[in-house]
């Protein structure tokens, strides 16, 4: 009777650690995760309209607008391979994104409810996450020079591949990417509290851990 997580919304502010636990999620129960940031850089590293657009804000730390966001969510819900379960890691981030989404969601998918997982760090922790971070270039695979360094510097573990450092990654555009969470995304958290499809998870404690209290969070959603 394998357990099923069904569409997972994950939130928190930048460096919480959405993308390490979407990763092991998606590695847990084979289902794919859908990373706003993942797709924006790609269309950034393969020099799109979308990228030339994205990558100016995003380097400042600022927000995309809306419309190009939930379009390209939009196109990539409509994928071969998002079925009954896939998580979203770093959207909804705006009020009008989740209006958006709780609207439309119904139409792509046919799939249970949302249930979404708020991660929760202090803010001096994510500033040493975001400098500390290094992410492989080709795998996408994410380390921290402090907290979980690759076992040869500068090389990721799993394919050899050079890691980089992201160039939003920088105190000041994190700074502002603090600024653009508090005022925008916030209220994101807040719409999903009201509901009674949310847990809060502890995102201090290490990756594994982190990692278990999400998964009790999910089978306690699902059996609502
Ligand atoms: P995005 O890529 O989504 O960045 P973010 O939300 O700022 O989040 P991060 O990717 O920085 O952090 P994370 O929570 O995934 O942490 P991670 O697991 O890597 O967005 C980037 C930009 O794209 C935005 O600023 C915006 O411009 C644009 N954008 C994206 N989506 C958008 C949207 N919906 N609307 C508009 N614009 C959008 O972990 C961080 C580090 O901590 C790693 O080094 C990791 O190894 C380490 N770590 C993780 N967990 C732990 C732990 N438990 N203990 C110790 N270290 C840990």
């Amino acid at each position: 009777n394998t357990f099923l997580p069904g569409p997972v919304l994950l939130l928190g502010a930048p460096g919480v650690g959405k993308g390490t636990q979407a990763q092991l999620l998606m590695a847990a129960f084979g289902i794919p995760q859908i990373s706003t940031g993942d797709i924006l850089r790609e269309n950034i590293a393969k020099g799109t309209e979308l990228g030339k657009t994205a990558k100016g804000l995003m380097d400042r730390g600022q927000l995309v607008p809306d419309q190009v966001v939930n379009d390209m969510v939009q196109a990539r819900l409509t994928g071969d391979d998002v079925h009954a379960g896939y998580i979203l890691d770093g959207f909804p981030r705006t009020l009008a994104q989740a209006t958006w989404l709780d609207a439309h969601l119904p139409i792509f998918r046919e799939t249970p409810q949302l249930v979404a997982i708020n991660i929760r760090v202090d803010e001096d922790e994510l500033l040493r996450r975001i400098t500390g971070r290094r992410t492989c270039s080709v795998c996408k695979h994410i380390y921290n020079i402090y907290s979980h360094p690759p076992a040869k510097p500068g090389i990721c573990d799993i394919d050899g591949s050079p890691l980089q450092h992201r160039s939003d990654d920088t105190e000041e555009a994190f700074a502002e990417r603090m600024k653009a969470y508090e005022s925008l995304t916030s209220p994101v958290i807040e719409h999903y509290r009201a509901s009674n499809r949310f847990r809060a998870v502890d995102g201090e404690a290490p990756v594994e851990q982190v990692a278990q209290s999400i998964v009790a969070a999910l089978k306690e959603l699902r059996q609502i």
